[in-house]
C-alpha cells in the first residue's frame, strides 16, 4: 500500500531521488488512480510522512498536493516521456547478455546521479551509464559496475549460459538434435534427453566395427527422436495369426539352377519401379503393396502396361480397420487391390498427411463393369493425369519362408512383398550388407526400440567378405527416398531370417487380360 501511495506523489514532484525508491515498473500510472487517490490524501498522510525519509521533497508536495493532484493528470502526460525509463523492463532480468562487452568504456565517461541521454547502444536496445541505472531492475550498461564502479557486477545478474564463446541469457534455448537445450538460471544448458534417430554413437559404432555394412546421417532423420521413427517411418502392422498362420504357396522347384546374382530390373528392363519416399507417413503397408503390385503388372502384361500404382489410394480409401498414415495392414492392402482397385500415382498423387491432423479423404472410387472389372467413378485428384484407370490384382498368396522358395518365386514372377522388423540402427543403414548390431546391445533399453515395416524384395546376390567367408544376402527396395541407403535400395543378410525378412513374403499377380497385353502400351 505504502509504495503504491508514494508513486504518483514522486511523479507530482518528479523527484528522481523518490523514484528510485518508490519505482513499480510493473505500473503504469493513468489519470484515473491520481483521481481515485486525492481523496484518500488526508487518511495517509502518516504513511506518506514515513516516505519522508527517502523522498527529501516530499513536504512540498504534500503542501501542494490538493492543487497538484489535478494538474497532475496533464503533467503525466506531458511527462511520459521522462517516465518511459522507468516503466521499460530490467535489461538484465535474464542475466547479462554480453558480459564481455565494451559499453561504457565507449563513452568514456559514466554519468553521476540520473541521466537519462547517458546511453549507448546494446544489443537490440539502450543501455545506461548513469548511476541511477543501478536500481530494482537494472538497466545498467554490463561493464558499468566494473568501469564506473569498479567492483564486479552483482552476482545475481551473472547467471548467463556459454556456448561458442557467447553468452545467453536465462530463458535461451538452442535445438541439439532431437534435444532442446534451455539457460537455467543456474547459468547451466539443461538438455532434454530424448533419443535421437541419428545417433552418432551408432554411427560411429558401427563403422569402427566391421558388421558388415556401413552407416552415416540422413538429414531427413535429423532432429527426429528414435521413437518419432519408429512411428512415422514405418507403419505396418503384423498381420494377425490367423493371416500368419495362412497355408504357404508351395513354389514348383524344378530343378533349375537359380543363379548366384539376380536382380528382377535385369531381367524385366523398364518394368521394375524406383524406391519410393514415404517421407514421415507411417504407410509402408500401402507403399510396398503400390510397389509390388506396380512391378507384377508390368511383368505380367509384358511391359504393355506399367503403372505406378497409388499409394494415396489406398492410404485414403482402404480405411476399413486401416489408419493411412498411422499404421496398416499388407493383407487389408491386397484385399482392397484386388476387390476394388487402385489408379496410379500420376492420377492419385502422393499428399501425405499433415502430423496429427485429420486423414486426407478418399478421391477415388470404382464400380463393377461386370466380369470382376472395374472402373473409376472419379476424376483423377489430380487434374493434369492422363488416365483415372482402375488396376486390380489377383489374391496375394504367401511363400514359404524358405530361402530358395522365395528366390525362385521372384526369379520366375517378379518383387514380392516382404514384412520385417526395424531396429535402431537399420535407419542409419548407407551400404553393406545389413545385420542387426549389437552395438546398443548394453544400453538403457530407450536406445533399443523396433517395428515393424514392410519393403519390397528384388532380387539377391553374395559377397565375400574380408574374412572370406561367403555373405549372401537380399536385395530390397525401402520406401525412404531413393537418397537413403544404396539408392533407395538395401541389401540385407539372406537364408538367416535376419529381421524376420523371410517370415512373411507375399506374392501376387496382377490382373491382367489378354486386351490389356495387346492395346495398352
Ligand atoms: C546495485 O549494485 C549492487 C552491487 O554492486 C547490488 O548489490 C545492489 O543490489 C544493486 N542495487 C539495485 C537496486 O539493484
Ligand atoms: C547430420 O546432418 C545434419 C543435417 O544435415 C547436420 O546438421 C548434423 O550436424 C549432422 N550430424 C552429424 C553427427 O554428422
Amino acid at each position: 500500500m505504502q509504495n503504491s501511495w508514494a508513486f504518483p506523489f514522486c511523479i507530482v514532484g518528479v523527484t528522481r531521488a523518490c523514484l528510485i525508491h518508490k519505482e513499480d515498473p510493473g505500473k503504469t500510472s493513468t489519470s484515473a488512480q491520481f483521481l481515485l487517490i486525492s481523496p484518500l490524501l488526508s487518511l495517509d498522510l502518516a504513511n506518506i510522512q514515513e516516505n519522508q525519509q527517502h523522498c527529501p521533497r516530499m513536504k512540498f508536495i504534500l503542501l501542494a498536493s490538493t492543487f497538484l493532484v489535478l494538474g497532475a493528470i496533464n503533467d503525466v502526460t506531458a511527462q511520459r516521456s521522462r517516465t518511459k525509463r522507468e516503466l521499460a523492463p530490467g535489461l538484465h532480468s535474464l542475466g547479462l547478455r554480453d558480459a564481455g562487452g565494451s559499453y561504457c568504456q565507449q563513452r568514456a565517461s559514466c554519468c553521476p546521479g540520473r541521466d537519462d541521454a547517458c546511453t549507448v547502444p546494446y544489443l537490440d536496445t539502450i543501455c545506461y551509464c548513469d548511476l541511477f541505472c543501478n536500481r530494482t531492475v537494472s538497466d545498467c550498461c554490463p561493464d558499468f559496475w566494473g568501469y564506473c564502479l569498479g567492483i564486479n557486477p552483482p552476482t545475481n545478474l551473472q547467471k548467463v549460459c556459454t556456448k561458442h564463446g557467447n553468452n545467453y541469457p536465462n530463458g535461451a534455448t538452442y535445438q541439439d538434435n532431437c534435444n532442446r537445450c534451455t539457460c537455467t538460471s543456474d547459468g547451466n544448458w539443461h538438455c532434454e534427453q530424448n533419443t535421437c534417430l541419428v545417433n552418432p554413437r551408432i554411427i560411429d559404432a558401427v563403422n569402427r566395427g566391421s558388421y558388415g555394412w556401413k552407416a552415416g546421417n540422413y538429414s531427413q532423420f535429423w532432429g527426429m527422436t528414435l521413437d518419432e521413427g519408429i512411428q512415422y517411418r514405418l507403419g505396418t502392422v503384423k498381420p494377425p495369426s490367423s493371416v500368419m498362420n495362412m497355408n504357404e504357396l508351395h513354389v514348383n522347384m524344378n530343378n533349375d539352377a537359380l543363379p548366384t546374382y539376380f536382380n528382377a530390373a535385369g531381367k524385366w528392363p523398364g518394368m521394375i519401379h524406383e524406391p519410393l519416399d514415404q517421407g514421415n507417413c507411417a504407410g509402408s503397408w500401402a507403399f510396398s503393396t503400390a510397389a509390388v503390385a506396380s512391378d507384377r503388372l508390368s511383368i505380367q502384361s509384358m511391359g504393355h502396361m506399367t503403372p505406378a500404382l497409388s499409394p494415396q489410394n489406398l492410404l485414403s480409401c482402404d480405411t476399413k480397420n486401416q489408419h493411412g498414415c498411422r499404421g496398416g495392414r499388407v493383407d487389408g492392402a491386397w484385399w482392397y487391390l484386388r476387390r476394388r482397385g487402385i489408379v496410379t500415382e500420376d492420377c492419385y498423387p502422393f499428399v501425405g498427411q499433415n502430423t496429427n491432423g485429420p486423414s486426407a479423404p478418399c478421391m477415388m472410387h470404382s464400380r463393377s463393369t461386370g466380369r470382376g472389372k472395374r472402373q473409376a467413378t472419379n476424376n483423377c485428384p489430380n487434374p493434369y493425369a492422363s488416365s483415372n484407370e482402375i488396376y486390380q490384382s489377383t489374391p496375394a498368396y504367401r511363400l514359404s519362408s524358405s530361402e530358395k522358395e522365395i528366390m525362385k518365386e521372384i526369379f520366375d514372377n517378379g518383387p514380392v512383398q516382404a514384412i520385417m522388423e526395424v531396429h535402431e540402427d537399420f535407419f542409419l543403414y548407407k551400404s553393406g550388407i545389413y545385420r542387426h548390431t549389437p552395438v546398443m546391445a548394453g544400453e538403457h533399453e530407450r536406445y533399443r526400440r523396433h517395428g515393424t515395416h514392410s519393403v519390397r524384395v528384388i532380387g539377391w546376390g553374395e559377397d565375400i567378405a574380408p574374412s572370406g567367408n561367403v555373405q549372401k544376402y537380399w536385395l530390397a527396395a525401402n520406401s525412404w527416398g531413393k537418397d537413403w541407403g544404396e539408392n533407395g535400395y538395401f541389401r540385407i543378410a539372406r537364408g538367416e531370417n535376419e529381421c524376420e525378412i523371410e517370415t512373411f513374403v507375399v506374392g501376387v499377380w496382377g490382373r491382367v487380360s489378354m486386351e490389356d497385353v495387346s492395346h495398352k502400351k
